[in-house]
């Protein structure tokens, strides 16, 4: 069966997603393009007192970019925002258990997703941002552009479904 390409926790979370939606009034939102496949996700965080306390998402993806994505949500609460921006795509994945390696890249997409959601955050609210966030935030963004310019129909599409 196809489902055994994937781990218990990825269909887990794919079949019962957790904290799915947006936060209205977020201190931080990313959104992310996966250049690979064209897949994207937004990620919004709440923060107080410098931890993360709440943490939702949206994605048009795939089954491992969907339970990822939630995993993320789940891992990132209660966090403080140094805490939360040493996560990578291997820490997101040792939770996900076993994924095809084909699927992989899917994994970039959830943490991508966090290092914009802070980066955001913490210029929003004119708090120093480290260099190497800069850096990726740079390349995050280029990716982002270039996938939006050479799929603005999807981008449309993407946009009437969620009622932007
Ligand atoms: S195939 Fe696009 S994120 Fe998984």
């Amino acid at each position: 069966m196809r489902h055994s390409l994937y781990s218990k926790e990825i269909m887990k979370y794919f079949r019962k997603p957790k904290n799915v939606g947006i936060i209205k009034n977020a201190d931080g939102k990313g959104r992310v393009g996966n250049l690979i496949c064209g897949d994207v996700m937004e990620l919004y965080i709440k923060v107080k007192n410098n931890k993360i306390v709440d943490a939702k998402f949206q994605t048009f993806g795939c089954v491992v970019a969907l339970a990822v994505s939630s995993i993320l949500t789940e891992m990132v609460k209660g966090k403080t925002i140094k805490q939360a921006l040493k996560i990578t795509n291997k820490d997101i994945l040792k939770k996900s258990g076993k994924v095809p390696p084909i699927k992989v890249h899917c994994s970039f997409l959830a943490a991508d997703s966090l290092k914009e959601a802070i980066y955001d955050y913490l210029s929003k609210n004119d708090l120093k941002i480290p260099k190497e966030l800069q850096k990726e935030h740079k390349r995050i963004k280029k990716n982002l552009d270039k996938l939006e310019k050479e799929q603005k129909d999807f981008v449309e599409l993407e946009k009437k479904l969620l009622n932007k």
